[in-house]
């Protein structure tokens, strides 16, 4: 039994913050943004809160699929930016949602959450043990961000993207590749400590310094060598070769990235739609919001091949090869 997404939904918060209201706050300016990362502007969290962003873009991908929360077997969050501690996520917007049968847990795997999520969702049910589940991706980094860090502050932005997945027996639909890792070792790459943590050294609580801390270069150098050898060893298992696909539905980190790993597929960047120039990066809401955007503009077609690849702190990584 394989799986396919049949509905698609997405929230971002209202407020939007553009490069020039950045220059304002740190010394950086529009062009270094735009050239070093693709990016022009990104939604900030004010009232809205990791749970009700994910319960929205949850109610949105019902919607589209034509189910009832009720219907929900299993849901799983995606998530590294959690307003609580207990209770975890997927709790808060079960609730929100009504999804009162679903089985319910979150998962946290920053950049790669969202495709460890989906992966996970297949397991249980190509095994059988479910027949459908909501996987969301939501993240309110704007919350875990050094406003004064120039090198961080520019990248991220808030919101959430959510995919409905259920079993079909179609011939050659569904996920038909998947690829997942995990590098451990590289962890001090791209880390946050867990602000509601109490220092036992200093008896500090929180830790004064609980905000993203990143090797821009290293995350960098790992993007590009990783994500196109997992995309190939994904593409390997489904019998697809790189120009076979139609469309690449990648992590959106930075669009220097991306056209690296177009060009080490060989690849034309026509098929590596991006949404990060009005979003930023927003982890592991970054793959189920932009597919959202395609599935509402029309460009996805019953049949058209998806690659889908997330890749960020962990460091961590995963591909899927899926017919729409
Ligand atoms: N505005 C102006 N200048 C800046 C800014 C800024 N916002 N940030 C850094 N600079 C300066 C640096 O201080 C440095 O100055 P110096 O030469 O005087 O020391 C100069 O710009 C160049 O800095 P670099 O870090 O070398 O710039 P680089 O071209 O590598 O771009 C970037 C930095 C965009 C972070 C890049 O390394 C990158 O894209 N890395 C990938 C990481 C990423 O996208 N992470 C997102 C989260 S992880 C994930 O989702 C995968």
């Amino acid at each position: 039994m394989r799986i396919r997404i049949s509905g698609t939904g997405s929230a971002l918060p209202k407020k939007i913050l553009t490069n020039a209201d950045l220059e304002k706050m740190v010394d950086t300016s529009d062009a270094w943004i735009r050239e070093r990362t693709g990016i022009r502007e990104r939604h900030i969290a004010e009232e809205e809160t990791t749970s009700s962003l994910a319960a929205e873009a949850c109610r949105r991908a019902l919607e589209n699929a034509g189910k009832k929360a009720e219907d929900v077997d299993l849901l799983i969050v995606a998530c590294c930016t959690a307003e609580m501690m207990l209770p975890c996520t997927s709790f808060q917007v079960q609730d929100a949602i009504g999804a009162v049968n679903a089985t319910v847990f979150d998962l946290n795997a920053a950049c790669s959450g969202f495709l460890f999520a989906l992966q996970t969702a297949h397991t249980y049910i190509a095994t059988g043990v479910y027949k459908n589940a909501l996987v969301v991706g939501v993240e309110v980094l704007s919350r875990i961000i050094d406003w004064t860090d120039r090198t961080t502050c520019v990248l991220f932005g808030d919101g959430a993207g959510a995919v409905f997945a259920e079993a079909t027996d179609e011939e050659g639909m569904g996920l038909l590749g998947l690829v997942q890792g995990s590098i451990g070792s590289r962890g001090p790459v791209l880390q946050c400590k867990a602000g509601h943590y109490r220092d036992v050294a200093t008896e500090i609580f929180p830790y004064k310094d609980s905000y993203v801390h990143m090797d821009g270069g290293e995350v960098y150098k790992f993007a590009v060598r990783q994500v196109p050898d997992c995309i190939e060893k994904a593409l390997e298992q489904s019998g697809f070769a790189p120009e076979d696909i139609d469309l690449y539905v990648l992590h959106q980190a930075n669009i220097r990235i991306i056209e690296a790993i177009a060009k080490r597929l060989g690849v034309s960047m026509d098929r590596f739609p991006y949404n990060l120039d009005r979003v930023g990066n927003t982890s592991s809401a970054a793959i189920p919001s932009l597919l959202d955007e395609l599935n509402h503009s029309g460009k996805l077609k019953k049949g058209m091949k998806l690659v889908l690849s997330g890749f960020g702190a962990g460091l961590g990584y995963g591909a899927i090869v899926m017919r729409w």
